[in-house]
């Protein structure tokens, strides 16, 4: 951390901070001049290493959304619903949805979801839509419904925290959730829920093209990466997942910040997910 830019009013609550998250040594942010010179996917694997888990290399699959049921969909020309439409009928009409502000006219008008019904506002993203990190939680709060923004609730203000952690803000990352609308009374959202979204959310990642995803929280870990292991084997390590761009995009799981207000002992592993994750973005 840069202690000499910092002011002594401003030094006591960040020390607190790191006190708080266990750091206990100091670890460098930046990668040093050797690790930057190995390639990207070497790098990955030095900064997996001696972890328990093994890195994925996947490719998102349609099968498991072609066999569900028809849901409601949109057609091309996305101003104009359709009275139904299958999820993989969804996929090939997110084809034609060609920016982050079609996508967000999309969801607007996608009525296949219930959850639509009892939120009050879609919860679309914030943040830097040209950030390298593109962060990914579960599903909008109450807050969150209220304004239309991600992340602004408690949970979100922990997340601010984390980031300063790592000398990073909101601008320097591009914020969603994987599911845009508010489940009733912050429920998990269902797996049908989670399946309707998916097609949505691999457009998200399509169109905002992150050199990173942080997924925070079992859910979106476990949705995005199309697998079953608990999030406490999943985070801490990077997973290569082909999202349908032109190379696999690091994924990065880790706790989920509602989960850290509860588990205040656990930010010590969010802490170190997130120095592997600013050692990366700096090796590139
Ligand atoms: N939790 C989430 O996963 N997303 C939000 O936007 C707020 C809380």
């Amino acid at each position: 951390m840069s202690a000499l830019k910092i002011k002594k009013n401003e030094l006591i609550p960040k020390l607190f901070w790191q006190m708080e998250i266990g750091a206990d040594e100091a670890i460098l942010l930046k990668p040093s001049p050797q690790e930057k010179m190995v390639g990207l996917r070497e790098y990955f694997s030095k900064l997996n290493q001696n972890l328990e888990t093994e890195t994925i290399v996947g490719k998102v699959s349609s099968d498991s959304l072609r066999s569900r049921k028809s849901v409601n969909g949109f057609d091309s020309s996305i101003g104009k619903l359709k009275e139904t439409s299958t999820i993989s009928n969804v996929e090939n009409q997110l084809e034609a949805v060609k920016s982050l502000k079609e996508l967000r006219v999309a969801l607007e008008l996608f009525d296949g979801c219930s959850l639509k019904n009892t939120a009050n506002r879609l919860v679309f993203s914030d943040g830097n839509a040209d950030a390298k990190i593109m962060i990914i939680g579960e599903a909008p709060g109450k807050e969150e419904d209220k304004i239309g923004v991600p992340f602004v609730g408690q949970a979100g203000q922990l997340l601010d925290k984390m980031l300063n952690s790592i000398e990073l803000d909101r601008s320097q990352t591009y914020i969603t959730n994987y599911i845009p609308w508010r489940p009733p009374g912050n429920r998990t959202p269902s797996q049908e829920e989670i399946g309707i979204f998916k097609p949505f959310i691999i457009r998200h990642i399509q169109l905002k093209k992150p050199k990173f995803i942080l997924a925070l929280g079992g859910v979106s870990s476990k949705a995005l990466l199309e697998l079953e292991t608990g999030i406490v084997k999943l985070r801490g390590q990077f997973h290569f997942k082909d999202f349908g761009l032109e190379q696999p995009i690091p994924v990065l799981p880790t706790l989920h910040p509602a989960y850290l207000l509860r588990s205040p002992a656990q930010k010590k592993f969010v802490f170190a997910d997130l120095v592997k994750l600013k050692r990366a973005l700096l090796a590139l």
